[in-house]
């Protein structure tokens, strides 16, 4: 399972251990054993959530009851934030993704992610947002650097978006994709959740609309998370299915090369070309309350969006997983489906050293499960869900 870069990180680490860390934040970063696992897997990406609140209440993310949110104090301040992307860049982690609950209702965040671009070693800054305040915040955004924006998005339907997430506000969802685009954000992405029974009738408006404006599309199975308690592996509408389905309507998918191994999406393109392609629009919502993308560039020139899969449960990528995760409380995670946490948040109220919160991390990663193990029987349904751990 280890691959031979993973095996040369592996022996590097693993010589290390035998020696006292002489890491420290001026070594320069060619110099810096890269963090490592046991299965030689080589953590550059760091999922680090702002918030556990949110302004809608997805039901697969979030439970039915009346959702208990932490004190603002639980929280990482942005200084924390910040020295913990020092820190993890000073451990070879270069990508950064702000999570939450909803990134953006958390107060200025512009200004975090201008702090977190300037990190050095930091090359991009990417965003998962529910796009419901993107419209206010996209330029500011775009000002401060932040370099890519993913936007979930699960239905076109004004009906079906409030039983999915108990809230109103498709609109500015999609005002807010508009306005992202038109700030100067390219190849935004959308996040789908597929979920059997209920969303199936949503997946070629969807290819449609992505297809219209140009946007990538992704489809993400149905994960156990602790959000209603209610998941069977029967509920998951698989990435294969899905293709399926849109293979019949579009024609061949064809595979895109992955540039990076350890992304999680199998993307393909559609074999025609939106120059020559027909949109049915029978398939489209054709409500007219449906703000219009108002964006500058010709789509032509942009070229079409990819059509991907994160088949997180049917095909796990957990072998190539090179990612790392903070809550919004500050506690470290190796996986979403671990129940274990670093306190990282205790070690900088504490007043801890760069190298103790580099140690942390090590310890962490170090300690990663090779796989999630779903289905099996030794899985243990996660306590959290995915709004506490970060999307
Ligand atoms: P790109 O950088 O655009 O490839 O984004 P991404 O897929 O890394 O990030 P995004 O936040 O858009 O991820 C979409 C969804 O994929 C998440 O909300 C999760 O549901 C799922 N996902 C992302 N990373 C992981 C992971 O490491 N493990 C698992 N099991 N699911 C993940
Ligand atoms: N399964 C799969 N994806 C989930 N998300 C939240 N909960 C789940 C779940 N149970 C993802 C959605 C959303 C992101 C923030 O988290 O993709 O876009
Ligand atoms: Fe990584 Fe865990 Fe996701 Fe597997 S389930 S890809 S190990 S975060």
């Amino acid at each position: 399972m280890v691959n031979g870069k993973g095996r040369k990180a592996l022996r590097n680490h693993q010589a290390m251990n035998n020696k006292p860390s002489k890491l420290e934040t001026s070594q320069p970063r060619d110099q810096v054993e890269p963090l490592v696992d046991r299965l030689g897997r080589v953590h550059t990406a760091l999922r680090l959530s702002v918030t556990d609140r949110c302004n809608i209440r997805c039901f697969y993310c979030m439970p039915t009851e009346e959702v208990r949110f932490k004190p603002r104090g639980e929280l990482l301040t942005f200084e924390e934030l910040e020295r913990m992307v020092q820190v993890a860049a000073s451990l070879g982690i270069t990508k950064v993704r702000l999570t939450g609950g909803e990134p953006l209702v958390r107060t200025g965040l512009a200004t975090l992610v201008r702090k977190i671009v300037a990190v050095p070693g930091i090359t991009e800054v990417a965003l998962t947002t529910n796009g419901l305040l993107l419209a206010e915040q996209a330029e500011q955004l775009k000002a401060a650097g932040l370099g890519r924006i993913n936007v979930s998005l699960d239905t076109l339907d004004q009906t079906t978006f409030q039983r999915i997430t108990r809230r109103q506000g498709l609109d500015r969802v999609l005002q807010g994709i508009f306005a992202a685009r038109q700030a100067g954000f390219a190849h935004i992405r959308l996040n789908t959740v597929a979920v059997r029974g209920q969303t199936e009738k949503d997946i070629v408006p969807l290819a449609h609309f992505a297809r219209e404006h140009d946007l990538d599309l992704r489809f993400i199975e149905f994960m156990p998370l602790n959000a209603t308690g209610h998941w069977e592996k029967s509920d998951v509408l698989t990435g294969a299915e899905i293709r399926t389905q849109l293979e019949a309507k579009f024609g061949a998918l064809i595979p895109v090369d992955r540039l990076d191994s350890s992304q999680p999406a199998i993307d393909y393109r559609f074999t025609d070309d939106l120059n020559n392609h027909q949109s049915d629009p029978g398939d489209v919502n054709s409500d007219d309350t449906i703000p219009q993308d108002k964006g500058g560039t010709d789509r032509r020139d942009r070229g079409l969006g990819q059509i991907g899969f994160i088949n997180s449960v049917s095909q796990p990528f957990c072998e190539s997983c090179n990612r790392l995760r903070i809550t919004s409380l500050g506690q470290l995670k190796n996986c979403l489906f671990s129940s274990v946490e670093w306190d990282a948040r205790k070690l900088l109220r504490g007043g801890a050293s760069q190298v103790k919160l580099q140690q942390l991390i090590r310890d962490c990663v170090a300690a990663k499960e090779p796989s999630h193990g779903i289905g099996s029987e030794q899985f243990n349904k996660p306590k959290m869900a995915m709004y506490e751990i970060g999307g």
